[in-house]
């Protein structure tokens, strides 16, 4: 349910913020759009490949025991039918019965009368539904029925071969394990992670980034031995602390309370990996910015769970006008996948030996972002406005800009040394060069894509090689030699 409104930011005016600053729009406006398409312009597409970037290097280049796979979009058929996907991956749909307008059967029901029924059976959901009118018409609304998510495409002439694109990247992960734990030296436990494009035609994309038909994934499936299954690292997440929403506080109608991330992970195989995972999740949100006052992780009602999950936690971000929302998603998928790939390809390669030679198949914790959700709340979470100017208070090592270089007035010499000043820059960083109108306002603008750093090339600097460097959000610039500039910023650009 909506909650109060703390500072007037919306994702209305969110997303018209972005469109004005070239971060993201709607795909093809002069169209008229289409529905859950969104294009990234330049500050966009930069800043979402700056947090794709620190993820694939905080998860993937900085741990030993992950490593990166890239795997196809237009999947093989039988890969979704074992994975569960053709006969499970649906959301109930209605339709109003006057005016036709379509509607996600759950979603519809929780608006309007605030009950969360994610996953409860259709018949259930149908006799719910009768409460409910068509909030544009108050018309009848027809019987619920289930929508599959993934779109269908045929590969090749003539009818060609059905298939479809992937609604998520995790699949491939599983389906290609046998060449993936031969590629990792047959060592266990390991990860495997992947950033990419997934598809889903939801029945209702709405709300800006967060519920789009196409999006991206950063995903990692970490594989391990129920038998065999302890952290190393247990120590250094075990006290952790977070506002935590468990099963039954839900149950009991509580808001929650801050604790340990290990105290309130059930005790399964596999249960010290949980907790790392969803701590290193939680670091990762504050390391790009996000505003951890706003996170709690929520343990999935068990009607809510994915088919394959013994246990979901839900990393979740609070927006002041759509409330508690989804980010990523932690599940423990047990065996399932590596399972049915095995009975449906019969290949034995899915199992495992152990050193004393028992086979057995890995179990799987899965950590699942979505980039545009991040990135959104990454926005929601920088976006600042006063009397003054509106900014993004983003991190350096994300930012589109990290650094701007600006003559202080477009004559005498000064445009000349600035462009050199910025070509030894751009070497280093993510450097744009302006000279366009009053240095005020070449500020604000830098402000307003969230650039960290301002570069001042002025009257002094032809004298004494000294530039000056203005901080974004403190607004303070300080002198600094040409020659320390380079060490200078990356001290404040790198994490
Ligand atoms: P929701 O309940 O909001 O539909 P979900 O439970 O279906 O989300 P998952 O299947 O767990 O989401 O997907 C993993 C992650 O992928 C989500 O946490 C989210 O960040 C992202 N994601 C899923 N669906 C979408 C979408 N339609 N648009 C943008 N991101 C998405
Ligand atoms: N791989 C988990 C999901 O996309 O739902």
């Amino acid at each position: 349910m909506p909650e109060r409104r703390e500072r007037g930011l919306n994702i209305r005016k969110l997303a018209d913020f972005c469109s004005k600053t070239g971060i993201a729009f709607p795909t093809a406006e002069e169209y008229g759009g289409l529905s859950g398409f969104y294009d990234w312009g330049p500050r966009g597409s930069q800043l979402k490949k700056g947090v794709k970037d620190v993820w694939w290097s905080y998860f993937v280049e900085r741990k030993e025991f992950v490593v990166g796979l890239d795997g196809s979009i237009v999947t093989h058929p039988r890969v979704w039918e074992a994975s569960g996907h053709v006969d499970e991956f649906h959301d109930p749909v209605t339709r109003c019965s006057s005016c036709g307008r379509v509607y996600r059967a759950d979603h519809l029901v929780e608006e309007v009368l605030g009950k969360n029924v994610e996953g409860i059976e259709l018949e259930e959901l149908n006799r719910v539904l009768r409460d409910v009118r068509c909030p544009a018409c108050g018309g009848e609304l027809e019987e619920a029925s289930y929508f599959n998510l993934m779109f269908e495409t045929e590969v090749g002439p003539y009818g060609g071969v059905k298939s479809y694109l992937r609604p998520e990247t995790a699949q491939l992960i599983f389906v290609d394990f046998p060449r993936l734990y031969i590629a990792n030296r047959k060592r266990m436990p390991f990860g495997v992670a992947q950033i990419g494009k997934a598809f889903r035609n939801e029945i209702s994309p709405r709300n800006f980034l967060f519920r789009l038909r196409e999006f991206e994934q950063m995903e990692i499936e970490f594989f391990f031995d129920p038998e065999d299954d302890s952290c190393p690292y247990y120590h250094e997440v075990a006290d952790y602390e977070v506002l935590t929403l468990t099963v039954e506080d839900q149950e009991k109608g509580r808001e929650g309370e801050v604790r340990k991330v290990s105290e309130v992970v059930a005790d399964y195989p596999g249960r010290e990996w949980m907790v790392y995972w969803i701590v290193e999740s939680l670091r990762f949100f504050e390391l790009v910015g996000v505003d951890m006052e706003r996170i709690r992780i929520r343990q999935q009602l068990p009607e809510e769970r994915a088919h394959y999950s013994a246990d979901t936690w839900d990393v979740e971000f609070r927006f002041d006008d759509l409330g508690w929302k989804e980010i990523e998603g932690i599940a423990h998928r047990t065996d399932y996948d590596l399972k049915r790939h095995r009975e449906f390809s019969g290949s034995e390669k899915y199992a495992v030996k152990r050193e004393d030679g028992t086979p057995f198949i890995p179990w799987v914790i899965e950590p699942s972002w979505g980039v545009e959700r991040t990135v959104l709340t990454i926005l929601y979470s920088s976006y600042r406005e006063d009397e003054k100017r509106t900014y993004l208070a983003l991190k350096p090592w994300v930012a589109p800009v990290q650094v701007a270089v600006l003559p202080l007035v477009a004559k005498d010499g000064l445009p000349e040394k600035a462009r050199e000043v910025a070509e030894v820059l751009r070497k280093h960083f993510r450097v744009e060069y302006d000279e366009k109108g009053s240095v005020g306002r070449r500020y604000r603008r830098q402000d307003e894509i969230g650039t960290p750093y301002a570069v001042t090339v002025d009257y002094q600097t032809l004298e004494d090689a000294t530039v000056t460097v203005r901080e974004r959000d403190t607004m303070e610039q300080v002198r600094v030699e040409i020659g320390e500039l380079v060490s200078y910023l990356r001290e404040r650009v790198t994490w």
